[in-house]
């Protein structure tokens, strides 16, 4: 099955920023464990980090045309306040699973609580680090696996 996966804004800086919640483990060890979990899967994996909301959307738009079986979207601080890409995710019919490496109701700031996209993804992991990603994955299979579910 084929997955993409996209990573919002400086989640490229795994590693050095804020060690205390989102791990010393850098963004090449996130490519790195994704690949190794898609491939024990079964699934081929797309894989994308960038800065900008546009090409957040540009490449969900992308994932529907292509018939992607299913996105991962952490879209970082954009989660919160991203209303571009709510409507995106809405107006697309692949299935888009939010994912956290931190437990956004157990961070300080209020505002980083509340996500925008979650009333339009079909499911939301946080709070384990990689392994969300990994949970997520699992999720994927069991739920938009073509084959499993042909
Ligand atoms: C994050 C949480 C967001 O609030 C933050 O802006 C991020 C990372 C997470 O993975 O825990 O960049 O999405």
């Amino acid at each position: 099955m084929r997955i993409m996966i996209l990573n919002g804004p400086n989640l490229n800086l795994l590693g050095t920023r804020k060690p205390e919640v989102y791990g010393t483990q850098t963004y090449d060890d996130l490519v790195q464990f994704l690949n190794t979990v898609a491939g024990s899967l079964n699934m081929t994996l797309t894989l994308r980090q960038t800065q900008y909301e546009g090409d957040l959307i540009t490449s969900l738009h992308e994932a529907h045309e292509r018939a992607f079986d299913a996105v991962l979207l952490n879209a970082g601080a954009y989660t919160h306040y991203g209303y571009a890409l709510h409507d995106a995710i809405e107006a697309i019919s692949v299935p888009v699973v939010e994912v956290h490496l931190s437990d956004l109701s157990k961070r300080t700031e209020p505002w980083r609580q509340h996500s925008v996209l979650e009333p339009v993804c079909v499911a939301r992991f946080m709070g384990e680090g990689f392994h969300s990603y990994d949970a997520a994955l699992r999720f994927c299979k069991t739920h938009y696996d073509p084959l499993k579910n042909s």
